[in-house]
């Protein structure tokens, strides 16, 4: 009896194994608990040769019991330490993070350097009344500029008098809004988007543009040549570099000019800075008169200087990028291949 209970106890499996071996012995009809109460119908002489050994036994399967369990509960604890190990020298698996768009970190970047030369930002709504977007800019309704702008109507449904609305075709807009804000003297920059229907290798419908606007007592080409260059040196991140100013027409500007950056294709490489190319950069010139009117200030007080550069396209340059397209396909190989993600 003793060895089979100590056996079993021994080879229980588990916790309801003991449990049920434990009924068997020592529950209320358990064997050893009947014999127990067998002992109350025994002569003295025999109790008192049975019931020493009886408890003994009792004792000794009790002891079993609660070593197997025991042993149970480390075997148990011993697995789960096994299962849920861990180590902790492992090198970490890397995760790939999210990167600032190559535009909005050519904005930034642009945006700190015009800073350094006083240059503060200005903002305008790209939804805007085609008030700004040309008449104010000395574009008349029937100027054949209204046409090359490629211009997105917005759409107004009839009995509805706002005026008309377009999404703005340049940056040039927030000029006047800033004259207005501020009156003269002033230095800011206008940099965001742009709408012209237009989609090809390097022309997309939307795109960036930066505008430049300073307005002070006398302000002249030259020093609009300074901030171009100084520009240009600091974001192409070149020691020499050279503009050519062509002379162009804008209804917002007069004189014109288009400027060209020196530059040259090497291998396919693009070089700013040296060769026998040129690649046009911007448009600029000098605050048309009736624009500063415009703008509520007097052209006979005040002069200044504006221009209006793409951002995406100077982008292009620096990162030697061949189609715009890509700028707006969020294609992560596209992204990495030149550097702009992880
Ligand atoms: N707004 C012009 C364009 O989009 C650029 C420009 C800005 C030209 C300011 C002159 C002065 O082409």
């Amino acid at each position: 009896l003793k060895a089979r209970y100590l056996e079993g106890i021994l080879a229980a499996a588990d916790e309801a194994a003991l449990e049920e071996l434990r009924l068997a012995a020592l529950g209320k009809k358990g064997e050893i608990s009947l014999k127990m109460r067998e002992l109350g119908q025994m002569s003295p002489e025999e109790r008192q040769a049975a019931g020493p050994a009886l408890n003994a036994l009792k004792d000794e399967i009790d002891a079993a019991l609660k070593a197997r369990k025991a042993g149970l509960a480390d075997a148990a604890l011993n697995e789960r330490l096994k299962a849920e190990w861990l180590d902790v020298t492992l090198p970490g698996r890397p995760r790939r993070m999210g990167t600032i768009h190559p535009v909005s970190q050519v904005m930034e970047e642009l945006t700190a350097i015009f800073a350094d030369m006083g240059f503060a930002v200005a903002e305008g709504p790209q939804v805007e009344s085609d008030w700004y977007n040309f008449d104010a800019l000395n574009i008349a309704p029937e100027h054949p500029a209204r046409q090359e702008h490629d211009t997105f109507f917005m759409h107004r449904a009839p009995g509805d008098n706002r005026p008309p609305h377009v999404l703005r075709t340049h940056t040039s807009p927030v000029q006047v809004r800033a004259m207005l804000a501020q009156g003269a003297p002033i230095r800011v920059i206008a940099p965001g988007r742009v709408y012209r229907m237009d989609m090809d290798q390097t022309h997309t419908p939307m795109f960036h543009q930066v505008e430049g606007l300073a307005i002070d007592r006398d302000l002249s080409m030259a020093n609009l040549k300074w901030v171009l260059e100084e520009f240009c040196r600091a974001f192409f991140e070149v020691d020499q570099v050279e503009l050519r100013f062509r002379a162009s027409h804008f209804p917002f500007t007069e004189p014109s000019a288009e400027v060209d950056i020196r530059c040259s294709w090497e291998g396919g490489q693009l070089k700013i800075g040296q060769g026998d190319s040129w690649m046009e950069i911007l448009g600029s010139g000098m605050v048309h008169p009736h624009v500063l009117r415009s703008g509520g200030i007097d052209p006979d007080e005040w002069q200044g200087f504006a221009f209006g550069m793409g951002i995406d396209r100077i982008a292009m340059l620096k990162y030697g990028i061949p189609d715009l397209r890509a700028f707006f396909e969020s294609d992560l190989r596209w992204l990495r291949n030149y550097g702009f993600a992880a």
